[in-house]
């Protein structure tokens, strides 16, 4: 048997970075760029998403050019157009909708909306094959879920934060550290050089609950630290560091392993920006091996944070399945999975 090989562009614009990416088959990559935003929101300590939709304009069509001539390859020979229609920054979302919806119009391509979220656990099929039923761990700067799935494209959510994000916490206590933007990297470096002496809580929350909750971790790093000022005591950063990631990992992997063994699951994919955390990774690697039935699949950095061959990749999925968005395709900034 021999089928045609089918190329999908993907277009992800829903937060900081500007992407564009050619994948075929929905497992190789043949192009991918990623115009990041990052220094211009540094200074204020997060995203500003008016800036983040300035940028979008000003780069879209650069980083779809950029792409087409990476992939040596005609808009003609595209088979879909794959786009992150949520959630995101409803701004920044806007951009990328619309130039996807403008090529496959001028070029009568088909058309997919994707969920930002399903990008990112399909980022995994450019490094191995997905196998059913998984769990994927999802943990950026905007999300924390554990999601399950039986087969392609069908998605439960069986956890999620109630209040922050991981990353967003990692990104608040480095703020109180006086730690640069994005944070997560910085408490990551500073954890392995530190102790964790420092008594923070876990938020557990009830019994068989898979739900996520770092605000309160958060307080009491913040609270913690603003004691010990106001006492004259020194705490050393680097164990505020090792104590605060000590604490985050414990919760994110034993929930993830309680799930896994709860829905037997064959492999757990681990995504987002957060996946970059060395603690986490370690400790997740390590915990995986009471369960030998089940695979472990990291991407490579570049793959978990934010990018456009994820959107294409799980894309394609979806355009297999027939799924079509029309011309009435819109941001949708708190699309449901
Ligand atoms: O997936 P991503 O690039 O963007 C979103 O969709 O949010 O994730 C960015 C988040 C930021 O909060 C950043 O601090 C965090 O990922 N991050 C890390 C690490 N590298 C990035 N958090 C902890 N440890 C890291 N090594
Ligand atoms: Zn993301």
């Amino acid at each position: 048997m021999s089928e045609k090989d089918i190329f999908v562009l993907g277009i992800e614009t829903s937060c900081d970075e500007t992407a564009a990416a050619i994948v075929k088959n929905g497992r190789e990559i043949v192009a991918n760029v990623v115009a990041s935003q990052m220094e211009s929101h540094q200074r204020f300590g997060g995203v500003v998403p008016e800036i983040a939709s300035r940028h979008h304009v000003e780069q879209i069509t650069l980083v779809l050019e950029e792409t087409m001539k990476q992939a040596n390859m005609d808009v003609s020979e595209i088979d879909a157009i794959a786009v992150t229609e949520g959630p995101g920054l409803v701004g920044a979302l806007l951009i990328g909708v619309n130039a996807a919806k403008a090529l496959a119009f001028a070029h009568r391509i088909p058309l997919v909306g994707v969920h930002h979220i399903a990008g990112h656990i399909y980022a995994n099929q450019l490094v191995q094959d997905m196998k059913f039923p998984l769990l994927a761990l999802v943990v950026s700067g905007g999300h924390t879920e554990l999601i399950y799935m039986k087969e392609h494209g069908v998605f439960e959510v069986i956890g999620e934060t109630r209040d922050d994000a991981a990353g967003e916490a990692y990104d608040k206590v480095a703020r109180a550290l006086q730690l640069p933007y994005p944070g997560g990297p910085h408490i990551d470096r500073l954890a392995k050089q530190g102790k964790p002496t420092i008594d923070l809580p876990r938020a557990w929350l009830e019994e068989g609950s898979y739900d996520f909750s770092f605000s309160g971790l958060k307080s009491a790093v913040i609270n913690t630290l603003h004691n010990a000022k106001q006492r004259g005591e020194t705490i050393l950063p680097e164990d505020m560091a090792a104590s605060f990631q000590t604490s985050v990992v414990e919760v994110l992997v034993g929930k993830t392993i309680q799930a896994a063994a709860h829905y037997d699951v064959k492999q757990i994919l681990l995504a987002g920006g957060v996946a970059a955390n060395e603690g986490l990774r370690t400790q997740l690697q390590k915990q995986v091996e009471q369960l030998p039935e089940v695979e472990l699949v990291i991407p490579p950095l570049s793959l978990c944070t934010d990018n456009a061959a994820m959107i294409a990749a799980a894309g394609t999925v979806l355009f297999q399945q027939g799924k079509r968005a029309t011309m009435a395709l819109n941001a949708n900034p708190s699309l449901l999975l």
